[in-house]
């Protein structure tokens, strides 16, 4: 497996935001990974809005008010963060950066961020674990073979990660027409590498003329009967990530789940899926504050993350942001990342006169 460029050791000085990135990283990845990384499902509608949305919310700056003493620690699930900035999880790092996720665990070590890893990690959960400094969630992708998606969880829990989170909107991968026009392909030697010796779903239609999807995917995705079966055997606290429906988060909620993640998957499942900024206050409404609501989809900017909590959220999760930084220059690009983002945050509640996250309310929004 050969990289188009080696990470950089040094961040260049004219790299001051998280935009800064994205070309760099297009040059490091090279187009085959960064049709993967960068791109979502069919016209990238909702890619695009997840951003758009952010940038139409207006804010109102206050002023003259005492901030001594601020901070941005946020208590979840009994655990103390420093800041409501955690790394969403993404498959394949190793695709981006020979080290992978080690590189990008220690990156999120350096910066104190929780860290969501993917079942489709390209390195060993318990390595990822043993090399972290910060608090580590696993995201999981129930398996068509249940047996080993315990095993999974079993493995998971004795690596120490501290809460599930259990992606359902994914039980398809979108149309990918991005990836498709690059002609993506998996390079060799980049593999999921947690679901080594997983029975895997019998992709071929049923009957000449079937769909592929109806006739055998869609007949292992889970469902919530499924969710209950996890929550009687798992003493981890499960977020369930991917809701968009308020209907959902009750039911969530209902059943046992400890959190809900409003997220449409970057943009990369199923398109004109509305952004997930607009979405939040519904589904805030909903939960009613019996479970913390987390989002992610277009985080970019610390003045994202202000708005994010101001609508509800009690913390979010950045995805593509991260592994450009780790693509250009590895752990110190994925701190680097992180780093601003925070510092912008640090600003964005300064100006707005907001000491904690708990003093960022919805009237630091501007009303026409
Ligand atoms: C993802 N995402 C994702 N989600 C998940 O639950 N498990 C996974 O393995 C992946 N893999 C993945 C790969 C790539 C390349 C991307 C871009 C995204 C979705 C991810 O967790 C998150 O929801 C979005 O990336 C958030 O949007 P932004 O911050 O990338 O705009
Ligand atoms: C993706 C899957 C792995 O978005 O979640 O590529």
């Amino acid at each position: 497996m050969s990289f188009p460029l080696p990470p950089l050791t040094q961040i260049p000085p004219d790299v001051v935001a998280l935009a800064d990135y994205e070309p760099l990283a297009r040059h490091h990845l090279g187009e085959n990974a960064w049709a993967y990384f960068s791109g979502g499902a069919a016209d990238e509608i909702t890619l695009r809005d997840n951003r758009s949305a952010f940038d139409t919310l207006k804010l109102v700056p206050r002023v003259l008010r005492d901030l001594k003493g601020g901070h941005m620690r946020v208590e979840l699930f009994g655990r103390s963060f420093d800041h409501p900035i955690l790394l969403a999880p993404i498959a394949y790092h190793r695709l981006a950066h020979p080290d992978g996720e080690l590189a990008t665990v220690l990156g999120a070590s350096a910066m104190k961020a929780g860290m969501v890893v993917s079942t489709r990690a390209t390195v060993p959960l318990e390595d990822i674990a043993a090399a972290a400094e910060t608090a580590l969630w696993f995201q999981l992708y129930m398996q068509p073979d249940r047996g080993f998606t315990q095993e999974l969880v079993r493995r998971a829990e004795n690596a120490g990660y501290q809460a599930l989170v259990l992606t359902v909107d994914a039980p398809l991968t979108g149309i990918r027409n991005r990836q498709q026009r690059a002609q993506f392909r998996m390079p060799d030697g980049i593999e999921a590498v947690n679901l080594r010796g997983m029975r895997q779903p019998d992709l071929r239609p049923r009957m000449a003329g079937e769909n592929v999807a109806f006739g055998s995917l869609l007949d292992d995705a889970p469902t919530w009967d499924d969710l209950d079966w996890l929550l009687s055997f798992t003493r981890l606290p499960v977020l369930l990530k991917g809701i968009l429906s308020p209907d959902d988060a009750h039911h969530a909620i209902q059943r046992g789940c400890a959190g809900v993640i409003v997220s449409n998957h970057g943009g990369r499942i199923l398109d004109t899926m509305p952004a997930t900024i607009d979405v939040l206050p519904q589904i805030v409404e909903a939960v009613a504050g019996r479970v913390p609501v987390l989002l992610d989809g277009g985080i970019r900017r610390g003045t994202d993350v202000l708005k994010a909590i101001a609508l509800g959220a009690s913390a979010v999760l950045v995805g593509r942001p991260c592994l450009f930084g780790l693509s250009v220059a590895g752990a110190i690009g994925v701190a680097h990342v992180l780093n601003i983002l925070r510092a912008e945050l640090e600003v964005a509640m300064g100006l707005t006169g907001c000491a904690t996250l708990a003093q960022i309310q919805p009237s630091i929004l501007w009303r026409r």
